[in-house]
């Protein structure tokens, strides 16, 4: 039995927090504005607008403090990473979800202060925060200044060029959720990773 650990202090369970109810507000929103036509819409219209942009904001302005607060904290030290031997600690796990955890395996990467995620819990968060954050963020920003955007952009509209990135992330994004829910339940007892992520203990 291992001792209990503090893994998950309280700035991070409430940027968390609101981080996962701005995307969902986004990603329920979002659906609706793409999805609603004159005769039939999911949410009202202006209604969805607002609560769409208003998440947004929310979440730019977490997505910040997000920043500062992993880069002078310890956490931050969670999401580096060395390149050499990625592939195969990726894999590791990989195989360890796939077949060993059936075969009640020990996991290859157990939790520990020095190490909260696991290689591919690490890679999917940093390429979650790092990279495709930035992504939706900055295009849904750009679309708050229309007149701004250029004409054209590589042959087709400003706009529709931009709101396709950005459709295109929001839907990556649904998926990222969903996916990373699912794996969520697969700690000690389904639901262990969701008491840990409301008490701060592993
Ligand atoms: C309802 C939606 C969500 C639920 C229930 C949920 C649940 C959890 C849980 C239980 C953990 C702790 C276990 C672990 O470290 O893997 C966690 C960590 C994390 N989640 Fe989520 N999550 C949700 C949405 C999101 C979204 C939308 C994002 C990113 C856009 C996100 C990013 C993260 C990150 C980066 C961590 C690690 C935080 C840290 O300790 O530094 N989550 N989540």
């Amino acid at each position: 039995m291992t001792k209990p650990m503090y893994l998950y202090p309280l700035w991070v369970r409430l940027w968390h927090l609101a981080n996962a109810l701005m995307c969902l507000a986004l990603i329920i929103t979002g659906l609706s504005l793409q999805y609603s036509s004159i005769e039939y819409t999911m949410i009202p219209f202006n209604y969805a607008i607002s609560v769409h942009n208003i998440s947004g904001i929310i979440l730019c302005v977490g997505y910040v403090f997000f920043l500062f607060a992993n880069r002078f904290t310890s956490n931050g030290h969670y999401y580096q990473f060395h390149l050499k031997g990625m592939l195969s600690r990726v894999l590791k796990q990989a195989r360890y979800y796939s077949f060993g955890i059936f075969k009640h395996e020990q996991p290859p990467f157990p939790v520990k202060v020095g190490r909260k995620f696991n290689p591919l819990q690490k890679i999917s968060y940093v390429f979650v925060m790092y990279i495709f954050m930035p992504f939706i963020l900055i295009s849904g920003i750009a679309l708050f200044f229309p007149d701004l955007l250029p004409d054209k952009i590589f042959g087709i509209g400003g706009i529709h060029f931009i709101d396709l990135i950005h459709i295109i992330s929001g839907f990556i994004l649904s998926i990222f959720m969903v996916v990373h829910i699912y794996f969520c339940t697969i700690g000690k007892t389904p639901l262990s990773n969701f008491k840990s992520m409301v008490n701060g203990w592993h």
